[in-house]
């Protein structure tokens, strides 16, 4: 064989060998295990002492000698060694101050752990070690699973009690994630409020140690558990390195991000330790929800779109087999409580005239909810409001060619219900305490099995007897009181994970039961947004507050986290909340940027604004597959600037979507040239205006031209909008 053949085949051999190379690898010589995705590597190893440490979070390596051997560190009287190397999973005991993973409180009264590498077991992208205490049956079971194609690693723990005694949880989180040594580094995270969720906020981190947490039952509107942390402060929306994470838990979380005195930079995550105590007999165990943690060099723009990816790929419903969202219609703010058959058939007829695929009636339909102070709880339907029930309403809206939805609420009580007169004690609270009501409702104790079992069965019926495609399942207030009278003290205080797991626990049997139907999660807008819910559901509820100019910040925020495809958006109508108002069309391209939905009251709704809907339904529809499935690529951000853009561009790279908003704006100063992304410089794309905004005219344009001559609008004003729609000529 001629020589160069030979290292031809040979040169193959090796990159094939290279292609091949499994997701986690380990080296048993330097006792180091390697989990790879396609951009970043992540190792870990036992050192002498045979304790876990952390070794590279970062851009892949080159050679598995590049990567570091654990080992231990001297430490001496006001340094603790333990402090200067970063453990994996440290629990809680000798000289260690920082946050730990894991604190325990044993029946004899020991309260430190002293965690030791036991075994290991590499199963496909996932890496399963276990640890032991030095004395003590205790084990940890750690867990590390690797999605390759978005740059993704996750991290979970379960804690069992292989002694003969009870024992305490005090801290049980899912891990930890560790930055190189340094300082200057940058926090970015989400903040809000009801109404106001989502709002991306920025800061330097210092040494100490600050809290993101929800202590309310639910996920919050409050803080959202995402984290991402770029080197030096200094990454852009293209460029700059970013390590970002996300817990996946409905719950009680906490996020605590830490600079210790050796400048190391740690995430830790997982259950909050706020009230947290949860015992474990002999035999038992907790299992974490899941730490999910990435990295890119590519700035927060591409964190964004990897997060995205791994939220279509390896969390939603319908990973394995991606469906589009449909359009949907729903009766809220048109008739808050004052549902009936009639009034739901003329929204129906409006609806499906605008092109509308899923009808959703909302709150009021079921039990005397005729305003917020009673109902909650019956779900069998108002007779005075559908005399025949749901069906004759449902076949109308599937004669339409719609299907339908209903609103849901199925954690909460009235007072004023059946469900409470019978069941006062199936409500959380204290005995003998004053009981809190938020919106005239108190919190059902899903912890407990027969509440569990209760709702199950309401809802798997009402699934059963009525044609129901989707469910929009809320939850108006966040807990207080949070006792469960029924078992003894010291198990009380487990229904801050009980009660979001059976709340899981009903969505998946339902979802087994039903297969087709959809879920949108609603916790009075974005109280339940995180990545433990979204593997159970197709959509949520971005926010109550529906007016497009707020919303371009709370969705702005939002998309840092989660993909577009969730991120519910209705149009509805104005003044709206704020007293803004705003044009249908900036109402419409507002919305287009994530799923849509109608709000409005279409039966007010002049010809003209029927006629524009008709037409961005239609058009949202030809797009949709890109800005749900596509790639976000940030332009111009509404906390900068006096100018909104995004562009999307389709998985195959053929279609792109520019959106472009005017507010806020000043001194009648021209709004800036538009630079788009991720396109293929020598390819000629069409390009499809939907009014006569761009400056200068053209039909055609090169991707070189569109990335960095770029596009000017002619935008008349505050909430004057635009999008154009792009075509690659192949
Ligand atoms: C809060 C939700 O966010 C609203 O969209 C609506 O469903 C109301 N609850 C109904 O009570």
């Amino acid at each position: 064989m001629p020589m160069r053949t030979c290292c031809l085949i040979l040169a193959c051999a090796i990159a094939v060998t290279a292609a091949a190379q499994p997701a986690v690898r380990y080296q048993p010589k330097t006792k180091v295990w390697v989990l790879e995705t396609e951009h970043t590597s992540y190792a870990l190893g036992v050192n002498e002492r045979n304790e876990l440490q952390h070794l590279y979070w970062g851009k892949k390596l080159a050679r598995d000698e590049d990567y570091p051997q654990a080992r231990s560190a001297a430490g001496f009287a006001f340094e603790a060694r333990e402090g200067l190397t970063s453990e994996e999973y440290p629990g809680w005991g000798g000289m260690r101050y920082a946050e730990p993973c894991l604190k325990v409180t044993l029946e004899d009264g020991v309260r430190d752990v002293v965690l030791k590498y036991v075994s290991h077991q590499v199963r496909g992208d996932g890496l399963e070690i276990r640890l032991k205490d030095v004395n003590y049956d205790l084990f940890v079971e750690l867990a590390w699973r690797v999605y390759p194609r978005s740059d993704v690693i996750s991290k979970r723990a379960t804690i069992r009690n292989q002694t003969k005694s009870p024992l305490a949880l005090e801290s049980a989180q899912s891990g930890v994630w560790y930055l190189p040594a340094g300082e200057g580094y940058r926090l970015s995270y989400l903040s809000g409020r009801w109404a106001g969720e989502t709002q991306l906020v920025r800061e330097p981190i210092h040494p100490g140690i600050k809290v993101l947490e929800s202590r309310r039952g639910n996920t919050s509107h409050q803080l959202n558990p995402w984290f991402a942390i770029d080197a030096e402060g200094s990454a852009g929306e293209e460029h700059g390195r970013v390590w970002f994470g996300a817990l996946g838990w409905s719950g009680n979380w906490r996020l605590s991000i830490e600079q210790t005195s050796h400048q190391q930079v740690r995430v830790t995550g997982g259950f909050n330790t706020f009230d947290f105590a949860y015992p474990l007999k002999p035999g038992e165990s907790l299992e974490t929800p899941p730490f999910y943690g990435g990295f890119t060099d590519l700035g927060f723009g591409e964190a964004s779109r990897l997060l995205h990816r791994f939220e279509r790929a390896e969390i939603l419903p319908d990973r394995a087999a991606p469906r589009l969202r449909p359009v949907l219609y729903n009766s809220w703010e048109a008739t808050e409580f004052h549902v009936n058959e009639e009034g739901q058939r003329q929204l129906a007829g409006r609806a499906a005239k605008l092109g509308v695929e899923l009808f959703v009636m909302d709150d009021g339909w079921f039990g005397q909810r005729n305003d917020d102070k009673a109902g909650l709880g019956d779900w069998f339907v108002n007779p005075q409001k559908f005399p025949s029930g749901l069906k004759p309403l449902i076949a109308h809206v599937n004669s339409l060619g719609m299907k339908f939805g209903l609103w849901v609420e199925p954690e909460m009580i009235n007072r004023n219900s059946d469900l409470f007169r019978a069941h006062p004690d199936w409500v959380i609270h204290f005995s003998g305490r004053p009981q809190t009501e938020g919106r005239n409702q108190m919190v059902l104790n899903m912890a407990r099995a027969d509440v569990k079992e209760h709702i199950f069965g309401v809802l798997d019926r009402l699934l059963a007897e009525n044609d129901i495609k989707f469910i929009k399942w809320d939850m108006n207030r966040y807990f207080s009181e949070p006792g469960w009278p029924a078992v003894p003290a010291a198990e009380q205080r487990k229904i801050w994970v009980a009660y979001v797991r059976n709340v899981y626990e009903i969505i998946d049997r339902l979802r087994a039961r039903h297969p087709s139907l959809e879920i949108e999660s609603c916790s009075g807008g974005g109280g339940r947004v995180d990545l433990g819910i979204l593997q159970r559901v197709e959509q949520v509820w971005t926010s109550d507050n529906t007016e497009a100019f707020d919303r371009m910040r709370i969705q702005d925020g939002f998309s840092f986290a989660y993909a577009p495809k969730v991120m519910m958006d209705w149009i509805t109508d104005v003044p709206n909340m704020n007293g803004r108002t705003t044009p249908l069309k900036f109402r419409f391209l507002a919305a287009m940027m994530g799923s849509v939905g109608i709000g409005g009251n279409l039966n007010k709704w002049p010809d003209a604004d029927m006629d524009l809907a008709k037409k961005m339904v239609a058009l949202y529809k030809e797009i949709r597959a890109t800005v749900q499935q596509g790639s976000l690529y940030r332009l111009c951000s509404p906390r900068e600037g006096s100018l909104t853009a995004n562009q999307y561009l389709s998985e195959d790279g053929k279609q792109a979507v520019l959106f472009a908003f005017l507010h806020s704006q000043q001194f009648r100063r021209p709004p800036p040239a538009i630079y788009l992304r991720g396109l293929d410089e020598r390819k000629l794309y069409r390009i499809r205006t939907i009014d006569d905004k761009m400056t200068e005219k053209r039909e055609t344009a090169s991707g070189a031209f569109l990335m960095h001559r770029g596009l000017s609008f002619r935008l008349g004003g505050d909430f004057d909008s635009t999008a154009i729609v792009l075509e690659r000529l192949d």
